[in-house]
């Protein structure tokens, strides 16, 4: 296993450009065997999150080339409809291929992904929405037995105790493509990488209304065709370099981003004192002054995001003040927490709520990697540290953070991966 080792206090200055988002490329690659026909899509990010959905689609007989950031899905051979325990559980986004397997099958059967270190993962809406489009399912030995001859559109309410769901809604506005008449999903997710999903399927010629909407409407269709279509940026990779700008006092322009797509994040770190300009695309993110403590509660778009909220925690610790983090999505999600606090951090958690007593400065330290964003927040702490920052487990960082080392080491950060002989 690697490691990632940083010695901390360099100021972060230059530009980079942001990777194709991975949370819209999984829905995506999942979507192209709605139809017969390849698919090309590009801009796809290089993470391992990615190689999983290729490894799946492989599997069940797809014919895949994939070259860097370019993944051309042939899908006219597909001969399983199983995707096994050993495929999915290290990847919850694997759960999209219900939907599609459903729409073009007729049959999918699809290990649970069970939970993750973030909380509970429950998939009842994701059933829930399969369910009212016809299928009948059955929950046996681990897996989500789905059929139907040909699904049905439904009128379907996909909101739970937490919001709408993201791939919830991306699994059943792709089966819905499909299916014979019309489907209405309300309390739909309204993220950016719902709508370029949903803007893949309309170049495949699915009939979808409302993208970006809490209500999202699809008349269903007899077949998809193959198309060439390139994914949006990482809104959440861009908001993660602005905030390593932020706290490591830098000046970094963030090439390819939509800073729309990041309207919440934008407006509270402009509360806190750091300056954000915007032209043609580009974005310049710069701190020239101490910052203030801001309180942060995560939401479904177009709210804070949870996929950010470990991020901006670890700007916090270094801002003088009491700030508070409240997460609404994952109540759970705050494994970053107590090694933050091993670096000297001031954290205490009060339920779903991180009270951040901002220091002067951070300690490197060892400290272990859990999941995607908590490592995240562990590298940008390490990079305002004094000291070096050893962070082990690093490949949940590979999940989800295409050429990390190197887009950091081009801004001026002292970082480099090394094996961890432990
Ligand atoms: N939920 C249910 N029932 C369901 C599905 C979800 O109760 O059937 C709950 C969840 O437990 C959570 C909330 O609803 O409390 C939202 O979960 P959602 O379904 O929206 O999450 P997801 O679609 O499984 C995607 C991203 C996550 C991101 C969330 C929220 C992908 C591959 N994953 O997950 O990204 O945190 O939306 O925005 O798109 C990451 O990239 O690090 C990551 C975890």
């Amino acid at each position: 296993m690697d490691k990632l080792v940083i010695e901390g206090g360099r100021r972060l200055e230059g530009t980079l450009e942001t990777s194709g988002a991975k949370n819209a490329s999984l829905p995506i690659l999942a979507a192209a065997i709605l139809s017969k026909e390849p698919s090309v899509i590009k801009n796809v990010p290089c993470v391992a999150d990615v190689f999983t959905m290729v490894r799946i689609l492989k599997s069940i007989g797809a014919k895949v080339q994939h070259n860097g950031n370019t993944v051309e899905v042939d899908p006219s051979h597909i001969r399983h409809t199983v995707l096994t325990y050993k495929l999915v559980s290290t990847m919850r986004g694997s759960i999209c291929f219900l939907g599609p397997l459903l729409a073009r099958f007729g049959s999918a059967q699809v290990s649970f992904p069970g939970g993750c270190v973030i909380g509970p993962r429950p998939i009842d809406l994701h059933l829930k929405g399969v369910r009212c489009l016809g299928a009948e399912i059955s929950l046996e030995h681990g897996y989500v037995t789905a059929k139907a001859r040909r699904l049905k559109g439904a009128r379907i309410y996909l909101g739970g105790a937490f919001g709408s769901s993201v791939l919830g809604s991306a699994n059943i506005m792709m089966a819905a493509t499909l299916a014979k008449g019309r489907t209405v999903i309300d309390n739909a997710a309204c993220e950016p990488e719902v709508v370029d999903l949903g803007n893949f399927l309309r170049k495949m010629g699915a009939k979808i209304d409302g993208l970006g909407s809490p209500s999202i409407e699809i008349e269903g269709v007899k077949k998809l065709s193959g198309v060439s279509y390139s994914v949006i940026p990482d809104r959440i990779e861009a908001g993660t370099y602005m905030i390593a700008a932020a706290i490591t006092k830098g000046d970094i322009t963030i090439k390819n981003m939509n800073l729309n797509t990041l309207g919440a994040m934008l407006d509270k770190l402009r509360e806190a004192g750091v300056i954000i300009t915007q032209w043609h695309g580009h974005v310049r993110v710069r701190r020239e002054r101490v910052l203030r403590p801001v309180s942060v509660t995560t939401l479904p778009y177009p709210g804070f995001p949870t996929d950010l909220q470990a991020q901006m925690t670890a700007l916090m610790c270094v801002v003088p003040g009491i700030s508070v983090i409240t997460e609404k999505i994952y109540p759970n999600r705050f494994l970053h927490v107590s090694e933050l606090n091993r670096m000297g951090a001031h954290i205490m958690l009060e339920g779903p709520s991180a009270i951040v007593s901002g220091q002067k400065k951070l300690s490197g330290a060892p400290v272990m990697a859990s999941d995607l964003r908590a490592s995240a927040a562990l590298v940008l702490a390490g990079l305002v540290a004094e000291g070096v920052t050893e962070i082990s487990r690093v490949y949940h960082l590979d999940r989800g953070y295409e050429n990390l080392v190197a887009k950091l080491q081009s801004l001026g950060a002292k970082i480099g991966r090394e094996k961890d002989v432990k």
